[in-house]
């Protein structure tokens, strides 16, 4: 398996704070093509997986429904490492201070406000690839 920028891991790193901007809502535009990160059973349901890539740590979550959704590690209220929050429907509470947020849009659940990036992602054969 090529995984040339990126290795995954277990657990996640807590950055800065991010912008509440919300053109980082937007899917990064990449020209590279889908990269294999993991199986899908290597991320438990209702968690997440880590992904170290030139865009920051991704957090790829799964659902208990077996969706999966990737977001930029990084809470836009105050950069909490959403890898480590509960994931309940579509959603993660950030583990620092109980915002949730949007799995498939990387938008804070009203009142809050303020968004993550977010990533395509998709299942194929058991596996889950990453366009980054
Ligand atoms: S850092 Fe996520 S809710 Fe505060």
């Amino acid at each position: 398996m090529d995984m040339n920028d990126f290795a995954d891991r277990a657990g996640s790193v807590a950055n800065g704070a991010a912008s509440a901007d919300i053109a980082i809502c937007a899917p990064v535009a990449s020209p590279a093509p889908w990269r294999r990160v993991c199986d899908l059973d290597a991320i438990p349901r209702l968690g997440a997986r880590v992904v170290t890539s030139v865009h920051g740590n991704i957090a790829v979550f799964r659902t208990a429904a077996d969706e999966v959704f990737a977001l930029l590690d990084k809470c836009p209220h105050k950069g909490g490492p959403l890898s480590q929050g509960i994931v309940f429907g579509r959603k993660v509470a950030c583990p620092l201070h109980g915002w949730n947020i949007n799995l498939g849009e990387g938008t804070a659940v009203a009142p809050d406000a303020g968004c993550t990036r977010r990533f395509a992602v998709k299942i194929e054969n058991d596996a889950v690839f990453l366009l980054i």
